[in-house]
């Protein structure tokens, strides 16, 4: 069947796994990626399908409405994904604003521009939000998040993001757009940016620089490996409900600190060191404002109604993610330079 899907954020960390899953599986689809390229978005995370036939790059900032609604016009989407954003806890401590733009105005952009498209016809038609797991806020020592957990979102990233979600599902109830929501857990995986804990670590243990670990270590995430996250993505988009959401885990939690000290253990290993040389980087840093102590993931509506599981454990998923990073220094090395010195600066001090 001939379909255009629009994927927004295509070059960043999840959307280049979900573009390549799309041009690669649907062939007979056109895949048109969207993305303003900030420092987060890299082109180089798509060399292996920029040529394919059924691929398109459109550099375009979803807080354009007029931009938006225009592409919209010219290419008449079937389908849209929305992963575009701003997406780290950190920055929208610093910059709360840049949070609000991309991820709640460009996300009502888009669906302004999916409502006017698609007003005399909705048959076949799925705006599928990208969301994540932080929207429900904190859980205590036990407990996981369902889709009927209540919305408590405690950061900047986290309020912009429920806010989207919030107004995705608007439009569905007022204007009868066809959405779907996912949230998901953590993800990890190559071309991960080395901004957040696990691509950052690796980073750092590669250059002998200290591990920082945030408070006492014992908060809690739920991991994933992107590929799987891609995968659901897959699914819901094709074949979950109009209207509902789905949340997407590994019923896999780790305390920050454990999961350093695996990355340290299988990094040693691989490098040849002796075992707990990385370890010794460890180094307990100032506390993130507002930090939620733990997210843990209730799959299985999901795996139940869709038959989603994830399809490697997180041992091995840790290990294909640093293999890769092993074998991809330019990547590092490319995405490193120039602003991100000034970002790891500010964040962690001139000797972090
Ligand atoms: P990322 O920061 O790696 O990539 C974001 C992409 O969006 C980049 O390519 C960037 O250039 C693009 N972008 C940013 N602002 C834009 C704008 N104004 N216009 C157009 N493009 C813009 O993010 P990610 O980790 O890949 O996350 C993708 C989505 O998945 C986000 O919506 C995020 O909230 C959600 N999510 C992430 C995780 C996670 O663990 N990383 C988990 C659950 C959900
Ligand atoms: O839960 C899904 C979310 O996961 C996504 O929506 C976000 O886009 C994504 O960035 C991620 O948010 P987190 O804040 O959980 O990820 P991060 O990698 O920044 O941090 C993971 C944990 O590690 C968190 O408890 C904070 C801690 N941490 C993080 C950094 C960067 C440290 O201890 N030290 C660090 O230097």
């Amino acid at each position: 069947m001939n379909k255009t899907i629009l994927i927004t954020g295509g070059a960043g960390f999840i959307g280049s796994h979900v573009v390549r899953e799309f041009v690669n599986k649907y062939t007979d689809y056109q895949i048109v990626n969207i993305d303003a390229l900030t420092y987060a978005g890299n082109l180089e995370n798509l060399k292996d399908v920029e040529r394919k036939p059924n691929y398109t790059f459109i550099k375009q900032d979803i807080r354009d409405a007029e931009g938006i609604l225009a592409l919209f016009k010219t290419y008449q989407p079937d389908g849209v994904i929305h992963l575009a954003a701003e997406s780290h806890v950190d920055r929208s401590i610093v910059a709360p604003t840049d949070f609000v733009m991309t991820n709640v105005v460009g996300t009502v952009n888009l669906l302004n521009a999916a409502r006017e498209t698609w007003k005399d016809n909705t048959e076949g038609k799925r705006f599928h939000h990208v969301s994540t797991d932080e929207v429900y806020g904190t859980l205590g020592e036990t407990g996981l998040f369902t889709e009927h957990t209540p919305y408590d979102p405690h950061s900047p990233y986290s309020a912009s993001k429920a806010s989207s979600d919030h107004f995705v599902r608007a439009y569905h109830d007022t204007y009868g757009l066809p959405i779907v929501i996912t949230n998901c857990s953590n993800n990890y995986g190559p071309n991960h940016f080395p901004e957040k804990l696990i691509p950052l670590c690796i980073l750092n243990v590669l250059n002998n620089k200290p591990l920082p670990i945030y408070g006492n270590g014992k908060y809690t995430r739920d991991w994933l490996f992107v590929v799987d996250h891609a995968r659901a993505i897959d699914l819901v988009f094709h074949e979950g409900n109009n209207g509902e959401s789905y949340n997407i885990g590994g019923f896999n939690e780790w305390k920050n600190i454990d999961l350093v000290r695996e990355l340290c253990r299988q990094m040693d290993e691989k490098l040849g060191r002796t075992s707990e040389t990385s370890e010794q980087l460890i180094t307990y840093v100032k506390d993130r404002p507002g930090h939620d102590l733990r997210y843990a993931i209730d799959a299985s509506k999901i795996n139940t109604e869709l038959g989603y599981a994830p399809s490697v454990t997180f041992e091995e998923g840790l290990s294909l993610t640093i293999d890769w990073f092993l074998s991809n220094r330019e990547w590092l090395q490319n995405v490193t330079s120039g602003g991100y010195q000034k970002y790891y600066e500010e964040q962690y001090g001139k000797q972090g």
